[in-house]
């Protein structure tokens, strides 16, 4: 009977150990300045949707994977409340970590975990009932008047032992839980900072900001070493409040990803309340304390265990959208946006993301539960108006997810979106150039969209072979002569029907060798056609319906 029950034992020890083994943990590899996010071993692209702030309990879960399956995402974002959590100090109440984890699976659908803990918007709104009865422990930011603000403080010294606690308790239990591994990362607190006050103006705080600068704060901001360091005013001026707020945040959450990650190494980032960078505005316009533009260096140096700072983005002007993507795809970030719009011209800019190889996309809001939001029904609109933007980009980009990743960690993709006032895109490929259009219909000139909706990606897949999708624009190829030839010759551009160019004196005209149309089927291209005569003659175009094209090129 022992030998039975000992055998049984170490044949579920296997299968777990198999099981372990066959879902290694996500995690995050660079490679020459590019980022990828390892699923199972591979890149994977998280194609993501956020739920609402309240949807993730049992009565409403139904409302958010019914919009999931709608939109074709592989990925969703869902908070666990720390008020939920640990109801009573000490206790940890694992049941809604459990029913995600295993709705998820049954979904086949991967997770992206929000730590609603300390910080949420700036505010302590999700910490426990016993930590909101005692503000005396558990205490606030204290503005320039001396009175408590909406925000828990930085120095909150209980405050963050409590979050250290029950973040590990979280990330262990995870560890164990999540033997399928469908929890890809696990984002820290939301949106950490202050509205309303620049920083904690408390006693204490006062102290600590009339002291010096730390070494590593002075150099992450390429402020030169001195013979004695200045203190936060001096070093920073203006710029000092919200420089000593970043740092006081960033070392907070860098001690409770620090502990987490010691739990269980899962990548973990940290999302930021943006200011505009290109319309800044002075301090206290914007959320102070968190991964904004300007401080992206302070929380760096102070907080290393954070895999990404990641920006949320509902900034919907072109440029400053643009800004923002630039700014977090840096040598040291991948870029990764964990919220933004689902509007209509907010969807193309996924196309810009994937052009900085980012490494996950994910709108907010994008669940049935409806709160907040004018009930459609009432007026007859269509229910799934706001889930159709998103939902059109992921019908077409999940099921060749896999090679967009490989190819973009590859450095082999390209990928666009159109900008108001530019109809035309130029992206190099060694001895090509694609051309992205907009607006120009068969054969006519580009003149842009009537609404800025166009989208492009190209990559390549051999010398002379190409993926190329995209929706709302036309692609066409252009022979851009090898590197030296560039370098040596000023290469005259052909203006006739066929894309051509004259190199080293001799004119090179664009052929398609073959176009072929087709799907991905469990992650392979499969051709159904070849387009030709009227379906090429005026290059490739892409209307509102997902359509793949292989394309090989030649010159005459
Ligand atoms: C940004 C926050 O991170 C989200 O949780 C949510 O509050 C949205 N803003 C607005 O609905």
């Amino acid at each position: 009977m022992k030998a039975i029950i000992a055998a049984s034992v170490l044949s579920a020890c296997i299968a777990l150990q198999a099981q372990v083994k066959q879902h290694p943990v996500p995690r995050i590899v660079e490679k020459d300045g590019r980022y990828a996010l390892l699923v199972d071993g591979a890149p994977y692209l998280m194609l993501g949707a956020q739920s609402n702030n309240s949807s993730d309990w049992p009565a409403t879960l139904p409302k958010v994977w019914s919009a999931i399956e709608y939109l074709h995402a592989n990925t969703l974002e869902t908070p666990i409340y720390w008020e939920q959590f640990e109801p009573k100090q000490g206790q940890f109440d694992y049941s809604a970590v459990d029913t995600i984890l295993s709705q998820a699976r049954q979904h086949h659908v991967h997770l992206v975990l929000l730590w609603f803990g300390t910080w949420k918007n700036g505010s302590q709104h999700y910490m426990p009932e016993w930590m909101k009865l005692d503000p005396e422990r558990y205490f606030h930011v204290t503005n320039k008047n001396g009175e408590f603000v909406d925000s828990p403080s930085p120095f909150a010294q209980a405050s963050l032992d409590a979050d250290v606690r029950a973040f590990t308790a979280f990330m262990r239990h995870l560890k164990e839980a999540d033997t399928e591994r469908s929890v890809l990362m696990v984002q820290v607190e939301n949106e950490s900072g202050t509205w309303g006050s620049q920083r904690d103006y408390s006693p204490a705080a006062n102290k600590i900001f009339d002291g010096p600068v730390p070494a590593e704060v002075l150099k992450a901001m390429n402020k030169p070493p001195g013979s004695s360091a200045p203190n936060w005013r001096d070093a920073f001026g203006d710029e000092a409040d919200v420089n000593f707020h970043a740092w006081a945040v960033a070392r907070y959450l860098g001690k409770i990803v620090a502990a987490g990650k010691a739990a269980y190494p899962l990548p973990l980032y940290v999302n930021a309340a943006l200011r505009d960078p290109l319309k800044p505005g002075p301090p206290g316009t914007y959320e102070s304390g968190g991964p904004t533009d300007n401080v992206l260096n302070i929380w760096k140096a102070e907080a290393p265990a954070i895999d990404i700072l990641a920006p949320d983005i509902y900034l919907l002007d072109t440029p400053s959208y643009l800004k923002v993507i630039e700014l977090y795809h840096r040598p040291d970030n991948p870029l990764f946006i964990p919220e933004t719009a689902g509007t209509p011209h907010a969807a193309r800019f996924l196309f810009s993301a994937l052009g900085l190889q980012a490494i996950g996309y994910s709108p907010f809001g994008l669940d049935y539960t409806r709160r907040n939001r004018p009930d459609p029904s009432v007026n007859g609109a269509d229910q799934n108006a706001f889930l159709d933007p998103t939902a059109q980009n992921y019908k077409l980009i999940e099921p060749m997810m896999r090679d967009i990743a490989r190819l973009n960690f590859e450095g082999k993709l390209e990928a666009v979106s159109e900008v108001e006032g530019q109809p035309t895109q130029t992206l190099h490929f060694g001895d090509w150039d694609a051309i992205v259009s907009y607006g120009g219909g068969r054969g006519g000139a580009a003149k842009g969209n009537a609404e800025p909706v166009g989208r492009a990606l190209v990559a390549q897949l051999k010398e002379n072979q190409f993926l190329v999708t995209g929706y709302f624009c036309r692609v066409d190829f252009r022979p851009a002569g090898t590197e030296q030839q560039r370098k040596s010759q000023s290469i005259v551009v052909g203006t006739n029907q066929t894309p051509s160019a004259q190199i080293d004196g001799k004119w090179q005209h664009r052929q398609f060798l073959r176009v072929e149309e087709g799907s991905y089927d469990s992650g392979v291209f499969k051709p159904l056609r070849i387009l030709n005569g009227d379906q090429t003659d005026f290059g490739l175009i892409f209307s509102s319906e997902p359509e793949i094209l292989r394309v090989s090129l030649a010159i005459y």
